[in-house]
């Protein structure tokens, strides 16, 4: 079975034709994957502008998910169902995609399939890899979210754990914000920091010690938090710019630059690191998977392949393609929801909030 995916929920228009392949360890296949970004649209104003991303969805939707389908050398009539972002994200962008994919489904007579965006993130893990040896811890790192999630069987997802305030992914576009570095950020911070002493600006690592008031049914010990981190860099910026180099010089060199990025990223990191491993140990999983946008970040990347040989658990990441926002990833989810027996109503909403 063809299952068409379409995913609007922030600042990428995609659409994916995924295949159930019929070989339990490796369920689905990819045939085409189309993404068309808006970074250029927003990368003037520093950040996603919700109104400025759900237009240019409207623009780009129609002409994804013909390539999409061309791409796959699929016609509609080869599609068993359409799956679709049902939230969380900006309300704006998923009517998009949940508009269309309602359309589309009703004029095909397709069943349609609503997906969470992070169970998406999460299957991109299987569809990279195969199923995963459970149970298994995954870590959500994105620019919206950082959660944690025990998977104990295929398509059951329990929150462990998530940020008190800020994602990762907007902890990396914020610093970048804030040192001039454009938009998004952690592509950029991550290439900077290659070059930087990471250990030459002193950065707090934030301790959380209380449970969550927001959130009473999680434990709170595995809990995240980025914002102390980016006000501490924040406040490293202020206190060059009250003693300035000098009228002529910028203020911060490149090499300044690079050590403040390779700094926050250390412990960014270290922090993402610590949580996954502890998880793991606590619920002797079998597997860790990390997915999501940060997921792309070099040092995260080699620290989990690291550390998961040193403690012989294995350890699986999305393709770059596949760990920011694509449509194949909702795709995969989506075959998993409709084996599962999950179809949607005619009249599904999206919702901004959704929970997983
Ligand atoms: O999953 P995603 O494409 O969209 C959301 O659902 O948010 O993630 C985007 C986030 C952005 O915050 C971006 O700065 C971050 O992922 N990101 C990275 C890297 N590549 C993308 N963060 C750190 N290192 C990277 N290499
Ligand atoms: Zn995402």
């Amino acid at each position: 079975m063809r299952l068409l995916g379409i995913e609007t929920s922030c600042d990428e228009t995609s659409a994916a034709v995924v295949e159930e392949t019929g070989v339990i360890a490796r369920p689905w296949a990819i045939r085409s994957n189309v993404v068309a970004s808006q970074t250029q649209i927003h990368r003037e104003w520093g950040g996603v502008v919700p109104e400025l991303a759900s237009r240019q969805h409207i623009r780009d939707i129609c002409g994804v998910v013909e390539r999409a389908l061309e791409e796959a050398q699929t016609g509609w009539r080869d599609l068993g169902a359409v799956a679709v972002t049902q939230g969380p994200g900006l309300v704006g962008s998923l009517l998009v995609g949940v508009s269309f994919a309602k359309a589309a489904a009703a004029a095909a007579g397709l069943p349609l399939v609503a997906v969470h965006h992070l169970a998406g993130h999460i299957e991109s893990l299987v569809l990279q890899n195969g199923e995963l040896p459970l149970p298994a811890i995954v870590l959500v790192v994105s620019g919206g979210h950082t959660s944690l999630y025990l998977v104990d069987s295929p398509g059951r997802y329990q929150l462990l754990s998530r940020t008190r305030d800020d994602a990762a992914g907007e902890a990396y576009d914020k610093v970048a914000k804030l040192l001039g570095l454009g938009y998004p950020g952690g592509p950029v911070i991550d290439r900077l920091a290659r070059t930087g002493n990471d250990r030459a600006v002193a950065l707090p690592a934030t301790r959380l010690t209380h449970a969550d008031r927001n959130a009473p049914a999680l434990k709170g010990d595995l809990d995240f938090s980025f914002s102390g981190l980016k006000t501490a860099v924040l406040r490293y910026v202020r206190a060059r710019e009250a003693v300035p180099p000098g009228p002529a010089q910028p203020l911060f060199s490149d090499c300044e630059i690079a050590d403040i990025c390779a700094s926050f990223q250390r412990i960014v990191v270290r922090f993402l690191i610590e949580r996954v491993f502890d998880a793991a140990r606590r619920f002797q999983a079998r597997s860790i998977g990390v997915a999501g946008g940060v997921s792309a970040n070099s040092r995260l990347r080699a620290e989990l392949q690291f550390h998961g040989e040193l403690r012989e658990i294995p350890t699986f990441v999305p393709s770059l393609q596949l760990s920011t926002d694509n449509a194949a990833m909702i795709a995969a989810a989506g075959l998993r929801k409709f084996r599962a027996g999950s179809i949607a109503p005619a009249n599904l909403n999206a919702d901004a909030a959704l929970a997983l």
